[in-house]
């Protein structure tokens, strides 16, 4: 039988996959049979190897980036009544984060040439009530960050970087979330090292670490002393901040800490195969690559290009057994984030030809060659 449109065959190269190093499963084994389970021994040693590796000032971990955002908005007072100005192209979870605190996404338009949030329409669409900037370093591939803390220092509004696909992307020489207020991370499974789910926090400002340390699991700072035999929080705590259940277990940690320890194998490997589409494809009629700036290093998380005809080359690639899709659809045609923005011109042009090659450790350098093959063939 013929299949659909959207039903894909099980052996097709896939736009994504799940890496799981090795280690990973014995590493979970040993925190089972240890019988910490709970938020302890391994997220600590987590936070200390992710802050050392990619030079984090500190660092917290949550359950997921979803709640790394969203704690990162409440530490800053964000709540009901304030708009903070984000970026429309990202997957929901970025968006959805302002709402849950009760505060309004307010879009502003985004450059064609990385799909990153444009910093001249962030200027435009500041009001009295902008309480934050939202960024997303869209693919791995990191805004320009001068930039933006430019326009954060002239009107006094901190910036929450949404890193969900940056773990180990670099602007200016520096790791993403080695500098930085609020930078957020995501281990969810198809990132580039992924605990299942999971997310990391990383924090220049250290009244901003103790504040998220607290607010990640219900206003209780677990590493604070406690001195009475009954009572189970430490002295400290008060009850008078609302927190969340959004800590990372050591289970999860375990998973978490074999992607840290084997992140350069996977990452060398994304390298080497987004440098080859750039190469390979960087000629190629009808498709168009994104910027890479000389000043950046993406780590290529995903690979987006803008294709004039995508739905067609599409169901060409899959007739080819090759997936290409989308990461997400512009976030204004959902009516949860007030309706549909007709001043988004550069938007409105890459909701309609972004498209995802495959991107992931586990394609061969044959699939590699394939997929570069049957592209060229596409847009001839
Ligand atoms: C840009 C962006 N932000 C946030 C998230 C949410 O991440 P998580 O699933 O870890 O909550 C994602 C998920 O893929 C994402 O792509």
């Amino acid at each position: 039988m013929k299949k659909k449109d959207y039903e894909i065959d099980d052996n097709i190269i896939r736009t994504w996959s799940t890496y799981i190093p090795k280690e990973a499963i014995s590493e979970v084994i040993k925190t089972l049979r240890s019988k910490w389970i709970n938020t302890g021994k391994k997220e600590k040693e987590l936070r200390g190897i992710a802050a050392k590796k990619w030079s984090f000032p500190y660092c917290v971990a949550v359950n997921n980036c979803t709640a790394a955002l969203r704690s990162s908005l409440a530490i800053l007072g964000v709540g009901p009544g304030d708009e903070v100005i984000s970026t429309p192209y990202t997957f929901i979870a970025t968006n959805t984060a302002i709402l849950e605190q009760g505060a309004k996404p307010v879009f502003a338009d985004i450059k064609y040439d990385d799909l990153n949030i444009d910093p001249k329409s962030i200027e435009k669409n500041i009001t009295k009530k902008t309480k934050a900037i939202m960024i997303v370093h869209y693919g791995g591939n990191p805004c320009d960050l001068d930039e933006l803390r430019k326009i954060g220092v002239k009107h006094n509004l901190p910036i929450i970087e949404d890193a969900a696909h940056a773990l180990g992307s670099m602007y200016k020489g520096k790791y993403i979330g080695s500098t930085g207020e609020l930078v957020c991370f995501s281990l969810q499974v198809v990132k580039i090292i992924n605990s299942g789910d999971g997310g990391l926090i990383s924090t220049s400002k250290k009244r901003y670490y103790q504040k998220l340390k607290k607010i990640i699991w219900y206003g209780i700072d677990r590493e604070e002393k406690k001195t009475s035999l009954l009572d189970p929080l430490p002295d400290s705590f008060k009850g008078d901040v609302l927190g969340f259940k959004y800590n990372m277990n050591d289970i999860i940690a375990s998973l978490a800490l074999a992607g840290v320890n084997n992140y350069d194998a996977p990452a060398r490997k994304r390298r080497i195969i987004g440098e080859s589409y750039r190469k390979e494809l960087a000629k190629c009629r009808g498709l168009r690559l994104m910027k890479y700036y000389d000043d950046r290093k993406p780590n290529y998380q995903i690979f987006p290009a803008h294709v004039e005809d995508r739905l067609k080359f599409a169901r060409y690639m899959k007739a080819h057994n090759i997936q290409v899709n989308i990461n997400n659809r512009r976030n204004d045609i959902y009516p949860m984030f007030g309706g549909l923005r007709k001043d988004l011109p550069v938007l409105a042009k890459a909701d309609k030809d972004v498209v995802l090659l495959p991107m992931h450790a586990d394609l061969t350098e044959g699939q590699v060659d394939y997929i570069i093959q049957k592209v060229r063939d596409a847009c001839k």
